[in-house]
């Protein structure tokens, strides 16, 4: 079963929980924290996400672009987050992280910009619920979608079959109507998209069309 995860990267800052119910029917919503450190950007934090699980019933699938996740993810687990992504770029102690998480009650995920390979991660994949292959350089909504990821994708979809592992395969960055069938067929099952949604005129109508291609 595809899910999809839209990003409010796109929606409107102000206007945060109408944005939320305006994708009734998504499997989580994305959120995209950004600390104009390991990322050239700055978005929103703790406090927001807080009020952001108080406001929706749609769990909170949190992506940490961010340094020192170590010290930041279990924040995000207490704020409300469902799921919380790091970035192994940053991670001090990926597997410590990884098992905080968890312990804390929620769904641990690591992330891979587009420069980072999978092989050096593979005994970690036991650790985690969900892996995030970047494709686009994170940062930014709207960006093109990167091709050259799609063996990356392959690769890691066989990885997670040979060692016979539940974990999710996530993609993030450029995936739309023209891309996601590619990403299904590299074997992602969670599909993140904010432009492809909040840029629709009518977004709810995007997630279910979003899920019926990669489904196909
Ligand atoms: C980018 C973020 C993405 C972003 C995707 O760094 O991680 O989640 O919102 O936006 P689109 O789908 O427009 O590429
Ligand atoms: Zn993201």
């Amino acid at each position: 079963m595809a899910q999809i995860n839209p990003s409010i990267l796109s929606a409107d800052f102000a206007r945060l929980a109408e944005e939320a119910k305006a994708v009734q029917g998504a499997d989580w919503l994305h959120v995209d924290v950004m600390d104009n450190h390991f990322v050239p950007n700055l978005t929103l934090g703790v406090p927001v996400v807080e009020s952001l699980a108080r406001a929706t019933d749609t769990p909170l699938d949190c992506h940490l672009m961010i340094e020192d996740p170590d010290r930041w993810a279990p924040q995000y687990v207490e704020a409300g987050a469902s799921s919380v992504t790091f970035h192994v770029e940053a991670a001090a102690a990926p597997v410590r992280l990884a098992r905080e998480i968890r312990a804390k009650g929620a769904r641990a995920s690591m992330a891979l910009k587009p420069a980072t390979p999978i092989e050096p991660f593979e005994d970690l994949l036991p650790e985690l619920d969900m892996l995030l292959i970047m494709t686009v350089e994170p940062g930014f909504g709207g960006q093109a979608f990167l091709d050259i990821m799609l063996p990356k994708i392959r690769r890691t979809r066989e990885l997670i079959n040979k060692h016979g592992l539940q974990l999710w395969l996530q993609v993030d960055g450029g995936v739309s109507a023209s891309t996601i069938e590619r990403c299904a067929e590299a074997g992602a099952d969670v599909f993140v998209a904010g432009s492809a949604v909040y840029g629709a005129e009518d977004p709810a109508e995007a997630v279910r069309a979003l899920r019926a291609q990669a489904e196909a």
